[in-house]
């Protein structure tokens, strides 16, 4: 059986994790391959909001299974926090979740080494969400990092505390006072409670599943524009958050791949530092941001908003070969006589759809079309004028639009062709 995908085309915060928990019943597995406590994923029901940032967003459901891929990387005190709010909840942990024993371990240190490095770059400061995860996947790629298998080893500790000395000695070098001991005994805490979770060669595990012909999903995390490769470098986060991070997050071959779920906000928003070329400073970028309560999930930051970049998700929809596209807080529009949508930047006076090396603002100007509002509500049907925006948009982005997202709970969902296998 076939594993599909679904991921950000944006800056991330697209509404993954609701449509996850939308198609959840559907799957067996879900697995999450990349990134790790910097996602905020939201998902309502019941007239509940759950916010989950490492565990995958199918956790809620009985009959499936989760897994945390070797390409995450994983905060102890984070997933401690996560477990005990959803045994709270009464879901069966150890039952549904699995940890890959290759995964990268955040030591407290690395995130007092996110805030240093973020504290010495002053202005040019990426807008990290300080969970660690750069120096993390540094260690990594390094050869350095601890891995959730390290923690099963009886000298641990004697690891640990080399690495820990590593990072001391980095840190001494920026001006960045810290305290470790209280972050260290909650280190160690979520330590001992890793050790009792299910941990398993994820690699086989995944490929068995696949074997036994169980139905798969891949989450992504953050989005294709802050991919480390093909995001608007530097500023990024430091995972492959693209379709091919699927292969080397969880040890899958490519021609396993089924269904490539692309997902888009109706507009666009970005939260840290960077280019955005749509970016609105105005009352229509307030107005979005009100009304699409843009505050970041795991930071509680205001996100900056602008209108649709049709460019950016051209480029998206290349990258991890997308073959269905899915529109999110579509609702959040309904409220517009009019709206705008970049079909094309300016740079040095040539108009291009084609997404360039350099996205600042001063390099390239957004180009907008004009686009009717429909100015009604979504929740009992696609008005005309959505529908025509809808259409506007699979015309000039080549892939069939299957599922609007009309409001944050799980059934605010209009599916409008059965394509593919969800
Ligand atoms: P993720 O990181 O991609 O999972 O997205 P986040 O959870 O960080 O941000 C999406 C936000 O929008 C959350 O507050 C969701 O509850 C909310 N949301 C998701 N889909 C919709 C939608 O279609 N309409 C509205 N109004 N809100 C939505
Ligand atoms: P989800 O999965 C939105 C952004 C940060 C910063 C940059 C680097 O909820 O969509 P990092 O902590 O990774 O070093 O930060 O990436 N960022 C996100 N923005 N959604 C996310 O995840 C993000 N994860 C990281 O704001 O600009
Ligand atoms: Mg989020």
């Amino acid at each position: 059986m076939a594993v599909d995908v679904l991921l950000g085309l944006q800056w991330g915060d697209e509404g993954k994790g609701k449509i996850v928990d939308v198609f959840t019943p559907k799957y067996d597995l879900i697995a999450r391959f990349q990134g790790g406590p910097n996602a905020g994923h939201t998902l309502v029901f019941d007239g509940q909001k759950h916010v989950l940032h490492t565990i995958p967003s199918g956790i809620f459901n009985d009959g499936c299974l989760n897994l945390i891929g070797n390409g995450v990387v994983i905060d102890p005190v984070t997933l401690k926090k996560e477990i005990d709010q959803l045994i709270a909840l009464n879901i069966p942990i150890k039952e549904r979740l699995f940890v890959s024993k290759k995964a990268h371990i955040i030591l407290p240190t690395h995130r007092l080494l996110d805030a240093a490095s973020e504290k010495a770059k002053g202005k040019t400061k990426i807008g990290s969400t300080l969970k660690g995860i750069g120096p993390t996947y540094m260690d990594k790629t390094g050869r350095n990092g601890l891995r959730v298998g390290d923690l099963l080893l009886d000298d641990f500790e004697k690891h640990y505390n080399f690495l820990l000395k590593k990072h001391a000695e980095i840190l001494r070098f920026y001006d960045f006072e810290y305290d470790l001991s209280e972050m260290e005994s909650q280190f160690m805490e979520g330590v001992a409670l890793i050790r009792k979770l299910n941990i398993v060669d994820s690699e086989y595990f995944i490929n068995d599943a696949i074997k036994e012909g169980k139905k798969i999903l891949a989450e992504g995390a953050q989005g294709t524009m802050l991919d480390i490769d093909f995001g608007s470098y530097p500023f990024v986060t430091s995972s492959n958050t693209i379709c091919a991070g699927v292969c080397t997050g969880l040890g899958i071959a490519p021609q396993h791949i089924g269904e490539v779920f692309g997902i888009a906000k109706a507009y666009c928003t970005r939260v840290g530092n960077g280019p955005f070329p749509t970016e609105l400073d105005d009352s229509n970028g307030e107005k979005l941001r009100k009304i699409g309560h843009e505050f970041g999930a795991t930071t509680g930051r205001p996100r900056r908003c602008g209108w649709i970049d049709i460019p950016a998700l051209k480029y998206s929809i290349m990258v991890n070969g997308v073959t269905q596209l899915i529109l999110t807080k579509v609702d959040v529009l309904d409220e517009f006589e009019e709206i705008q949508a970049c079909t094309h930047y300016k740079t040095d006076g040539i108009e291009s759809d084609v997404f360039p090396f350099n996205i600042q603002k001063q390099e390239v100007i957004p180009i907008y079309e004009k686009i009717k509002g429909w100015h009604c509500s979504t929740q009992e049907h696609i008005p005309e004028a959505l529908n025509d925006y809808i259409e506007y948009l699979e015309d000039k982005l080549d892939v069939p639009i299957t599922y609007i997202s009309v409001g944050p709970d799980r059934k605010q969902m209009i599916c409008r062709e059965n394509v593919g296998s969800a």
